[in-house]
């Protein structure tokens, strides 16, 4: 039925049906095809040993393709012929990963081989001709993975402060290793940013602080992977190393064609659970960042450069704007309704005027580079940047996830994928409308000061849900009984038609179904005409869509995969489904990055 649409030729599908959550298949429309281009453990080197379950070692994982891949880009060389995937490596399942043990040994070797599996991996990829799908390159000049070892510096005026000097580097300006890298944004410029997300899970925290305790929450003695056991430097209880969780949490910025380069964290852009960064370039040559801090009522960020975008074409360009993220303002969002809050009933029965809208503001958190939050330095805003946006008044969100422009319309979307305490420890607003929100919710930002500016207008584009089982979800208008079921928005992408298209995480749980990526057209009759067009198999999450329709090549990460199951009991055996290896060990389902093609 909807094989011709007008304009999508490059990817005209018929919507999948909605794929029961035991299911482990990857599903995709009739006509396409799908395999994957690199999985967990394939070598970037030839002198790294293929994938072999039970003979990990660090030293290999640190050669090889790591583990839940997250933020995805396929970014083509000019030829189309060559070119890289970067991608994040968000954590580690150990429960899938390895046999069980309570060896004090092996658990140190195999914390070992976690750090390694994950950060991020710059990868190239070629093809015979442009429009087929890729295939990796072993020892491609540019392959390189970065890992919770590799040194970063630190930027902004944060960099060198005594918030985060530690024992280990009294410069406060050279930290070890990314840690929770979700979602990014690949820049104008041709680097790759990636968000650090949840970094708290990796401390044992004294949360002594107000200050702390924002970020960790209550007090901790142990972590999952049990580093701080045997590398002080996750203790936060040690005197040496109490700054040490005040060194991540921000964005991280990498560039792929460079494997030598040393990446970078930069502090102008501030420190909470960064989900990811996408950047847009203003009416003026500013670069303007938009920003989410993934948690339950926590905030919508936007950074704006000091500095102006240098063309390509420019000698020292790319040197010129590889400084653009390291000085600059920050702003937080403020959303204020334009319906009373009794129409606000936290049950999505639309308000009088037949949308929850209204309007906002960016609120300075710094302004030319200083603090502008009464009571705290600029190196306070920007490494506890979470506590300068309470006091300025933000809207607490239903946890801001992927946060894109539209490369066509400017206008932004904003994924916020769901909030149990809605209506509990955060009242409702107009923007957040709905009592424990189960399903999540997409909103629309249209910036009405230009991109770099301090005021915008907003509406919800989507509340999402079942519309077989949840009445009052809505879809911008569009009749629901034609949509896909979908629930908690998660990574956000844009084909070259402007289209939206959404990927999940938490469908499962939520409305039975696997998750899937989903495409939404933003213009004209079919706003809101939610289409599926893939699924993962059971119990994984859809990452890092990219879509080049033009090719009609879309490509996913598949992020942990029978994550419920154990060595011996799995749940999936994605991607290559086999249930034993010939030698009689178990397969491990393997996260991996898929391309989906017409064929
Ligand atoms: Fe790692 Fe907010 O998703
Ligand atoms: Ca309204
Ligand atoms: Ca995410
Ligand atoms: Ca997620």
């Amino acid at each position: 039925a909807f094989a011709a649409k007008p304009g999508t030729a490059g990817l005209a599908f018929d919507p999948i049906a909605p794929v029961g959550r035991l299911v482990d298949e990857f599903t995709v429309p009739a006509g396409y095809r799908w395999q994957p281009i690199i999985r967990w453990g394939d070598p970037l080197f030839s002198s790294i040993p293929s994938f072999d379950f039970d003979a990990q070692t660090a030293e290999a994982q640190a050669g090889q393709f790591g583990y839940n891949n997250d933020y995805l880009d396929i970014i083509a060389d000019p030829s189309g012929k060559t070119g890289v995937l970067v991608t994040n490596h968000e954590y580690v399942n150990p429960n899938l990963m390895f046999t069980p043990t309570a060896d004090a040994a092996e658990l140190r070797r195999r914390g070992e081989i976690s750090k390694a599996a994950m950060g991020m991996a710059v990868v190239e990829v070629e093809r015979r001709r442009v429009g087929e799908p890729w295939h990796y390159v072993v020892d491609g000049r540019r392959n390189r993975r970065v890992t919770v070892e590799t040194v970063f510096e630190l930027t902004g005026p944060a960099a060198g402060s005594d918030l985060v000097t530690t024992a280990d580097d009294p410069e406060g300006r050279w930290v070890k290793g990314t840690l929770g890298n979700c979602a990014g944004g690949t820049t104008p410029w041709g680097t790759v940013l990636s968000g650090e997300e949840n970094f708290n899970g990796y401390f044992a925290w004294a949360a002594d602080t107000a200050a702390q305790k924002r970020y960790s929450g209550t007090a901790t003695t142990t972590t999952e992977t049990g580093w701080e056991q045997y590398d002080a430097r996750f203790d936060a209880h040690d005197p040496r190393f109490v700054n040490e969780p005040n060194r991540f949490g921000y964005i991280v910025e990498i560039d792929p064609s460079d494997p030598t380069s040393t990446p970078r964290k930069h502090t102008a852009m501030g420190r909470f659970k960064h989900e990811g960064a996408n950047v847009t370039i203003a009416e003026d040559g500013r670069v303007v960042a938009y920003m989410g801090d993934d948690e339950r009522n926590d905030y919508l960020y936007k950074f704006v450069s000091k500095g102006r975008y240098t063309a390509a074409t420019s000698t020292g360009a790319r040197r010129r704007n590889m400084e653009l993220l390291s000085e600059g303002d920050l702003f937080v969002a403020r959303f204020t309704g334009n319906s009373p809050a009794a129409e606000i009933t936290g049950t999505r029965a639309l308000p009088s005027d037949g949308a929850f809208d209204g309007v906002g503001e960016w609120i300075a958190l710094t302004r030319d580079g200083e603090s502008v939050v009464p009571g705290m330095s600029t190196q306070q805003v920007l490494v506890y940047t979470r506590l300068a946006a309470d006091l300025v008044g933000a809207t607490k969100m239903d946890r801001p996830e992927d946060v894109e422009p539209s490369p066509l319309t400017g206008k932004v979307y904003l994924a916020l994928t769901n909030n149990s305490n809605r209506g509990r420890t955060a009242p409702l607003d107009e923007a957040n409308p709905i009592t424990g929100n189960r399903y999540g919710h997409v909103v629309e930002l249209t910036e009405t000061a230009g991109q770099a500016g301090e005021t915008f207008g907003w509406s919800i584009l989507l509340l999402c849900g079942d519309p077989a089982t949840t009445a009052s979800t809505y879809f911008a208008g569009f009749p629901k009984e034609l949509v896909s079921p979908i629930s908690c928005p998660d990574n956000v992408a844009f084909d070259s038609e402007g289209n939206l298209w959404i990927s999940t995480d938490g469908a499962p749980s939520t409305i039975g179904y696997n998750d899937g990526l989903f495409r939404v057209p933003l213009e004209g009759p079919e706003r809101g005409n939610v289409q599926q067009f893939l699924s993962v198999p059971r119990e994984a999450e859809t990452c890092g869509p990219v879509i080049h329709d033009r090719e009609g090549l879309v490509f996913v990460a598949v992020q942990h995969p029978g994550e419920n199951g154990a060595v011996g009991a799995q749940t999936s055996f994605f991607p290559d489904y086999v249930a034993e290896h010939g030698d009689g060990t178990v397969a491990a389902p393997r996260p991996s990055v898929v391309q989906v093609w017409r064929g």
